[in-house]
């Protein structure tokens, strides 16, 4: 393969937003479900914790790979690059003031801070859900046409880098969550044979007893 002209498939990212879609999307209704039981605290906690630093990570890497390539390169509309750049930093704001109230909420199960968490998230939705959209009906085409398969794979290693390695197959669960049986195939083909396996064996099974417990 050619990793130096540009061109690559971007769908990639479209799975990674339908995980951002559909775990924050519920947490409002866990952070509520968890009120005054510790027990489930500890695990809503957990899962909020991961996917607040999935959407951290995830936003960060195109902050630092990504929007600076495009800038570069493309023509760019500046009205879109600003909306997603306070977009960015919109949803950064609200997964701050989150983390920020987290790590008590999840040894206490406080219900009114679990309600403020959930309040949050919930005014923060719409902002993301159009950011989500907006990045992939006009920025992918783009990103598309612009970068170079080595340079879209360094936003993927960036990505997966961050994932402690006893997580993995966790998201790997998360993001073929939703996929159809093409997707499935072909986003598998990043992911290194051994933990193909791994995920077979052992993986699905941790993904789904985990979420179950979360999902109540
Ligand atoms: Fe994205």
């Amino acid at each position: 393969m050619n990793t130096s002209a540009p061109g690559v498939d971007t769908h990639e990212m479209v799975l990674i937003h339908r995980v951002i879609r559909r775990e924050f999307g519920q947490l409002p209704r866990l952070f509520r479900s968890a009120a005054n039981n510790p027990a489930r605290s500890k695990i809503i906690g957990a899962h909020a914790r991961e996917m607040l630093h999935f959407l951290h990570t995830h936003h960060t890497g195109e902050d630092e790979l990504l929007f600076p390539l495009l800038r570069e390169r493309a023509a760019l509309d500046p009205e879109l690059m600003n909306r997603m750049d306070t977009q960015h930093a919109q949803v950064n704001d609200a997964v701050a003031a989150i983390s920020t109230e987290l790590p008590m909420w999840t040894a206490s199960a406080d219900a009114a801070a679990g309600k403020q968490m959930a309040a949050l998230i919930d005014a923060t939705m719409p902002t993301l859900i159009d950011h989500l959209a907006e990045e992939e009906q006009k920025l992918l085409p783009i990103v598309s046409a612009t970068l170079t398969q080595s340079e879209w794979d360094a936003l993927g290693k960036h990505g997966m880098s961050a994932i402690p390695v006893t997580r993995r197959l966790i998201i790997l669960g998360h993001i073929t969550e939703e996929t159809d049986e093409a997707e499935r195939q072909k986003f598998l083909q990043v992911v290194p044979a051994p933990a193909r396996l791994a995920y077979k064996l052992v993986g699905h099974r941790q993904f789904t007893r985990e979420t179950t417990a979360i999902r109540g």
